[in-house]
């Protein structure tokens, strides 16, 4: 198996891309570490990894809460000794313009968002640099290819393309590889938020699948299986890299 004896951390792991990522993680053969802010979610995934034979346990983690971050590294070296990939998964979506955007609103998304990924890179990057391990950081088309009412949201994206490419540079002398995933539309969480955001949530979705040359939203698991290549072996000369996981998105032209 691809992560056999490989321990990973994944936040945001209770729900959604998360929770795909931590089920087909477990089945390449890693032991996984659910994190979530919402424990119960995180007990839920653990349970299905169980159920078929994988490894996991749930820890609940505000990844903009630098003590409960601490907290979540002294559990994740307590439990699996080491950790090979750090999956940097949770976020919010907040869909509102600049104009409508509360100052709380903006330092939460941000904090969540990007606060997350600092903080979590920053307190497992000591047990990293022994592993030689790597990031995994979940960013999105938003970070490029911007859409109406979700400019905060676009922004931390953005920056979370930045982080990945300037961490890379920083630590690959140390053996430590960090790159990020841009989905498309995928039938999870947030996108869900933002349809129900719409007037009419059923066309909002159907209308998102057109947006995708293959003219369908993703599913969780297909970001999973990049995650699973980004965080293996086979990607050992890969770094600072955006991988697009988006369906051909931006060109799902109507055909002729
Ligand atoms: N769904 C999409 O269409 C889509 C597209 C592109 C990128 N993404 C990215 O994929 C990732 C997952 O999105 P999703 O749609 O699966 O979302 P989701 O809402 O289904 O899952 C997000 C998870 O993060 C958790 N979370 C929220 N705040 C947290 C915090 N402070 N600390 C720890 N956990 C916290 C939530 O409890 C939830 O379980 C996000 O980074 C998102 O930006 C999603």
């Amino acid at each position: 198996m691809k992560l056999q004896d490989r321990s990973v951390v994944i936040t945001g792991s209770g729900s959604g891309i998360g929770r795909a990522c931590a089920i087909e993680f477990a089945k390449a053969g890693a032991s996984v570490v659910v994190a979530d802010i919402d424990l119960n979610a995180a007990e839920e995934t653990v349970k299905k990894i169980n159920a078929s034979g994988g490894k996991a346990f749930a820890c609940q983690a505000d990844v903009s809460n630098p003590a409960s971050v601490a907290s979540l590294v002294e559990t994740t070296i307590k439990r699996f000794s080491k950790i090979d990939a750090l999956i940097n998964n949770a976020a919010i979506q907040i869909n509102k313009t600049i104009a409508d955007t509360s100052f709380e609103e903006w330092n939460k998304q941000m904090s969540v968002n990007v606060g997350g990924a600092f903080l979590c890179s920053k307190l497992f990057l000591p047990h990293l640099k022994t592993s030689k391990g790597s990031i995994v950081n979940m960013s999105s088309v938003n970070g490029f290819f911007v859409e109406p009412s979700c400019a905060g949201y676009c922004a931390t994206k953005a920056a979370i393309i930045g982080l990945t490419k300037a961490m890379a540079i920083d630590h690959g002398h140390e053996g430590i590889r960090v790159n990020c995933i841009c989905p498309g539309y995928i039938d999870a969480g947030l996108a869900e938020g933002y349809f129900q955001s719409q007037a009419n949530p059923a066309q909002a979705r159907a209308e998102a699948g057109k947006l995708h040359a293959l003219w369908r939203i993703g599913r969780p698991e297909e970001v999973a299986q990049v995650a699973i290549f980004l965080a293996s072996d086979d990607a050992s000369f890969v770094t600072g890299s955006a991988y697009v996981v988006d369906g051909g998105f931006g060109s799902g032209l109507p055909p002729k």
